[in-house]
């Protein structure tokens, strides 16, 4: 009989108490260790089954369970296949072994039980969770994977086919406890840790049947099996569901998942279990689970502990922001910081138009108040803290600004001179241009060790991503200081050394131009948007550039090109310039906000469909290129572009590069990011160095692979 140091074992009278504490880890994961102890734990409980009545599960740690050991998951090569089948099959039969037991068996959720932790806690008979700090679900579909312990095997024989898929194994969702016991996933919930053994063992005292729902003779899938007409009509819908979803992009998890639940529920419960391996293996060994798990885990850790944030100064909390220009910015990022309690001045040139930005607030806080987000009382108080300027007097006070006025270089610089001295003495002068060069800007005010580039996205309170620029001049201080603000505000931040563009928009850029250059090349616009799509970009490029309009990128073009030609160099023009000069000049076509740009717009702004004059003023149709030529040369533009910001020195961290490319440019997830893109192309960098020659050979130089990727490649290494 060994006690295991993973599993801990506790007797009370007749009932045994299992704490989860794995020394070696900060949280239970599972491992050789935890497998090991598993199985002795029930080895044990079958020696003693005589004398005892029940079983509590509880964990040590602050999560229940945590599940897979995501190291060990991004170590898989596609040689540990039959590693895999064997350890998720010897796990399944574990679980199997303790839900038949014939003792009760009560998992005590006292923290997050996501994944493994959910599927252990599925394999016992009864769930009780904390209503504090406990949330429950199967997140694997978003990490492109599939719960294989169990998960889609038991989820599917306790809520039906249905219910199973779409709201827990397609999702990815994360259940608070009280959506958890409306769903059925939990069966109890308890105000406090303290209440959870407790409680368990009062439910054992009831002495229930330890049989779980589908062991009970006579029983069947809640809503039927895929033999039932009902079912089967409904099925193909799901699958075509999730071919809209993906838009054609990799996205094999949601179909693997689909798949295993189906095939699962035609048969016996432990060949639903092979099924299930069988259907975890080549998503687990494969390129895109590691890719997800590196930038959902890993780079997003990275990027929040603060490894971009210089070693100074003490944590930074923002007091009292002063925001100039309350237009759609300016507007927005009121909000954002009066949400996370802050005091803001948002000033614009009359104050009407200030009072006009702080309607941003109101409307979204009067739709909060309605569904119940909110009480009346606290959205008077978050709006309260909102003050409606056109007095610069009113930044008297204010520690960080954030200057959001039209994007021209003068105006700006004017608008801090304005009260670079009503504010705090070293106050943060920030500037949420989104394409002029910093240190520019910051020779116009007194304090350039202040001054800093804060680029937001929109629509600010929903797009996480802040991109911070430094200038020559901007002091760590106040690099730290605007690091610890994006985070005050709840955003992720990404550093970069300032660059015409910086690095976010200097990429899309590259995205877009290969779209547009393509039209130029005489292919058809909707090839064209649908090897986007199916690329895994979120918005079909012509699409995207729509909505920011063909003017903007051909302004950033040409002052690019002004700082290029005065510094000496020579501009070499890209096959998309013609084509938008073009639009724009000839077409009068620059966009959606003029209600006609690559697509035509009702008065609504409702997007119809492709301009049908696109075939006479481009030739378009009258060529093909394969279509893995453009979907790549989209992918490969950006990642170059991605790699020059790193020779330039704009970029410094990897992390930062993926997170970025993720959060702010919509670079296709299943990459997990665009360096991640270069590591897990097929051959490795060297397989993407040998790809970028053939495009250069047929689409031009641009795709020359830069000599620092071709060294990295020649070395063995990938991007870290
Ligand atoms: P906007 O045109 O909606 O708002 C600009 C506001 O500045 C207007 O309300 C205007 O009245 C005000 N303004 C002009 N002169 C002023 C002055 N002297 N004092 C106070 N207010 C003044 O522009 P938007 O879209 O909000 O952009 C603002 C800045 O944010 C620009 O630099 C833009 O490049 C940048 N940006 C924009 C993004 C977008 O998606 N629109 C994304 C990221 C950055």
């Amino acid at each position: 009989m060994t006690q295991t140091s993973i599993i801990g074992w506790e007797r009370d009278g007749d009932i045994v108490v299992l704490t989860i504490d794995d020394p070696a880890a900060s949280a239970n994961t599972m491992s050789d260790e935890f497998f090991g102890s598993l199985t002795a734990t029930i080895d044990r409980l079958e020696e003693e089954r005589e004398s005892v009545r029940g079983v509590v599960l509880t964990s040590a740690k602050k999560t229940f369970f945590a599940g897979g050991n995501l190291d060990d998951l991004i170590a898989t090569t596609p040689q540990d296949g039959p590693r895999w089948v064997e350890s998720c099959n010897s796990v399944k039969r574990q679980l199997r072994r303790l839900e038949t037991l014939g003792i009760p068996v009560v998992s005590a959720i006292n923290g997050a039980a996501l994944g493994g932790g959910l599927e252990l806690a599925l394999a016992t008979h009864h769930r009780i969770a904390c209503a504090q700090g406990v949330v429950v679900g199967l997140p694997e579909v978003g990490l492109g994977l599939l719960p294989a312990a169990g998960g889609i095997v038991r989820t599917v024989r306790l809520l039906g086919l249905q219910r199973a898929l779409s709201d827990v194994l397609l999702s990815g969702k994360r259940f608070r406890p009280r959506e958890a016991l409306e769903l059925g996933l939990v069966h109890e919930v308890v105000p406090s840790v303290e209440d959870l053994v407790p409680t368990a063992k009062a439910w054992l005292e009831t002495d229930p049947d330890p049989v779980q729902p589908w062991d009970v003779k006579g029983y069947t899938i809640p809503g039927g099996t895929p033999a039932d007409p009902a079912v089967a009509a409904h099925l193909p819908l799901l699958t075509a569901q999730l071919r809209a979803k993906s838009k054609g992009a990799p996205a094999p998890a949601p179909l693997a998942i689909l798949a295993a639940a189906v095939e699962g529920a035609q048969v016996d419960f432990d060949s639903a279990g092979l099924i299930e391996t069988r259907y975890f293996v080549p998503l687990v060994t494969g390129q895109i689970a590691k890719n997800m798990i590196q930038s959902a885990f890993f780079d997003i850790q990275t990027v929040q502990s603060g490894a971009s944030r210089p070693a100074v100064g003490t944590k930074y909390k923002a007091k009292k922001v002063g925001i100039l220009g309350a237009g759609m910015m300016g507007a927005a990022l009121a909000y954002v910081c009066a949400r996370a309690g802050l005091e803001v001045v948002l000033k614009d040139l009359t104050l009407a138009a200030a009072a006009r930005g702080k309607g941003y607030a109101e409307a979204l806080e009067a739709k909060a108040v309605a569904r119940g987000a909110t009480t009346a009382e606290k959205s008077a108080q978050l709006l309260h803290r909102i003050t409606a300027t056109a007095s610069r007097e009113d930044f008297a006070g204010v520690d960080f600004v954030v200057e959001a006025v039209f994007e021209d270089a003068a105006l700006k610089q004017r608008v801090f001179q304005e009260i670079q001295d009503i504010v705090e003495p070293n106050a943060v002068l920030g500037s949420n241009t989104s394409t002029l060069p910093i240190t520019e800007l910051a020779e116009g005010v007194h304090r350039q060790q202040d001054f800093i580039g804060i680029h937001f996205f929109s629509p600010v309170d929903k797009m996480p991503l802040v991109e911070i620029i430094t200038g020559k001049n901007t002091a760590p201080e106040t690099l730290a200081k605007v690091f610890d603000f994006t985070q005050q505000i709840g955003k992720v931040p990404i550093v970069v050394n300032d660059s015409r563009g910086f690095f976010t928009s200097r990429v899309i850029m590259t995205f877009l131009d290969e779209a547009v250059a393509a039209v130029g090349e005489g292919v058809d616009p909707a090839i064209i948007e649908q090897a986007g799509a199916q690329a895994g970009y979120p918005a079909p490029p012509l699409q995207l550039l729509d909505e920011l309009t063909l003017t903007l990128p051909r302004k950033i073009r040409h002052e690019k090109r002004i700082a290029l030609e005065a510094a000496g160099g020579a501009w070499t023009a890209h096959g998309s310039e013609a084509v938008a000069d073009k639009m724009i000049d000839e077409f009068a076509r620059p966009g959606r906000s003029s209600g006609r740009g690559f697509y035509d717009y009702d008065k609504a702004g409702k997007r119809l469909g492709l301009w049908s004059g696109l075939r006479d003023a481009f030739a378009a149709g009258s060529a093909t290129i394969p279509f893995r030529d453009l979907q790549e040369r989209m992918l490969f533009a950006e990642a170059i572009e991605t790699v020059r910001c790193f020779d330039e020195g704009v970029l410094t961290s990897v992390a930062d590069a993926n997170i970025g490319s993720l959060y702010g440019i919509g670079f296709p997830a299943w990459t997990g990011g665009v360096m991640q893109y270069i590591n897990g192309y097929d051959g490795g960098l060297p397989g993407f160095v040998a790809r970028a020659r053939e495009l250069e050979e047929r689409y031009g130089a641009r795709f020359t692979p830069p000599e620092s990727l071709v060294a990295k490649a020649a070395l063995g290494e990938s991007y870290r």
